[in-house]
């Protein structure tokens, strides 16, 4: 069997490629994606509640012929599924990004940049794949959301994501037992305990002394600006309120979406404001610990939004790892899922081709679903097809 037949052998589900990512990543790199914030007890949730909720098939629908397409803001997707923004996934990959936006494009869905990404919003842009959704967040100087924001619209990004949750910096214990900091910098010590993953070293040799949130750079400045990204938790602000949404709405003429959305009452008034879109997000139990799960709060955001507007897009992400969890999310009411961990799983054990295999699960285990529901298309996933399932014994 060859090397690359080998990971595809053992990469038979999303759990599988975390498994993976695990053996080949450092132990400080592969903590930053798959940890959360303190107890870790909303990470843990976000996937526990979807066992919670049981399918309930209707398979004399007879779904022979399945159609698993959506539409979303006028782009057509193969499968109601978005990569979401990941900050630093060029540190999985050499130029992860750029892998991962080229792998949603294959398979035919969208790729959301990370504000933080290692490349910066125009290269990801030269690649010229559709969709391409940018997101950004609101700092205490307003001239800089408002620069991205200009930047993404002159780059011919299709949606602005405005992420709310992370104003304040989550308290991810395990980047700081094991001394993970944003930049990373390793020890000589950190380096040498890498041993086992020399692979993932000498890949990211070239790219590692030069990671970096590509897009803060200025031309002529770059050390300045590897210490501004060190500096994040500064340069946002907790005072950001619904002015600033409405700064935004004014400023972006294109579809705008809010991330991080978990109270129906801030769905309400951010259908009020005009905003294009919803993604329920509790940004994988990596901020407040304690808050609701994603899948939890799905059915209140969906109901407080669409009495305002019945075709709202509501997107979700969190604890996403089988296509059985995404027909669940839509079945109650969600237009499309995203996921943030898996790609990153997906990048570390085989960059590019690994995200297309990621993808390619979640394909057909969603098709899959859809047949043994009896659901030919997206639009007939409905809350017929759940009962909730409360925990065995
Ligand atoms: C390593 C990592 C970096 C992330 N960076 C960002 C970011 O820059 N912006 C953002 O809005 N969300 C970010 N997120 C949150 C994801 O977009 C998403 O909400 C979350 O990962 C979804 O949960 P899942 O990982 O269970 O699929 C990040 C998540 C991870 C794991």
């Amino acid at each position: 069997m060859s090397r690359s037949s080998g990971w595809r052998h053992k990469a038979i589900n999303v759990d599988a490629m975390r498994r993976l990512a695990r053996r080949k990543l450092p132990r400080p790199v592969f903590d930053f994606a798959d940890g959360g914030a303190e107890t870790e007890w909303t990470l843990r949730r976000n996937e526990g509640a979807f066992a919670r909720k049981a399918l309930v098939p209707r398979p004399l629908n007879g779904a022979a012929q399945r159609d698993l397409s959506t539409t979303l803001f006028r782009h057509r997707l193969s499968m109601p599924l978005m990569i979401g923004p990941t900050g630093l996934a060029g540190l999985f990959w050499p130029d992860g990004e750029l892998c991962s936006a080229r792998a949603a494009a294959a398979a035919g869905i969208g790729y959301c940049l990370s504000h933080g990404s290692v490349c910066t919003i125009e290269e990801l842009a030269a690649l010229r794949t559709e969709p391409r959704w940018m997101q950004v967040f609101v700092y205490r100087d307003r001239g800089l959301t408002r620069e991205f924001t200009d930047r993404a619209a002159a780059a011919g990004y299709h949606a602005l994501v405005l992420t709310v949750d992370n104003q304040l910096l989550g308290n991810r214990e395990r980047d700081l037992r094991n001394g993970f900091g944003i930049p990373p910098r390793f020890t000589p010590w950190q380096l040498l305990a890498m041993a086992p993953q020399l692979p993932w070293l000498w890949r990211m040799r070239n790219a590692l002394p030069r990671l970096t949130m590509g897009s803060y750079l200025r031309e002529g400045s770059r050390e300045e600006l590897a210490a501004l990204a060190g500096r994040l938790a500064s340069l946002l602000d907790p005072s950001m309120d619904w002015d600033d949404v409405r700064a935004l709405r004014e400023q972006w003429k294109g579809p705008l979406l809010l991330k991080g959305i978990l109270h129906p009452d801030e769905a309400r008034q951010a259908t009020a404001l005009g905003v294009d879109g919803l993604i329920v997000s509790n940004h994988g139990g990596r901020q407040l610990d304690g808050a609701i799960s994603s899948i939890e709060a799905l059915p209140g955001i969906v109901a407080a939004a669409r009495s305002a507007r019945p075709d709202l897009p509501i997107l979700i992400d969190g604890g996403i790892r089988r296509g059985a969890d995404l027909a669940k999310a839509l079945a109650l009411g969600a237009t499309a899922g995203l996921i943030g961990r898996p790609q990153l799983w997906g990048l570390a054990t085989a960059g590019e081709a690994g995200v297309a295999h990621l993808l390619e699960i979640y394909r057909r285990e969603f098709d899959r679903a859809m047949g043994l529901l009896g659901a030919a298309r997206v639009d007939e996933l409905g809350p017929d097809l759940l009962a909730e399932a409360p925990p065995l014994g």
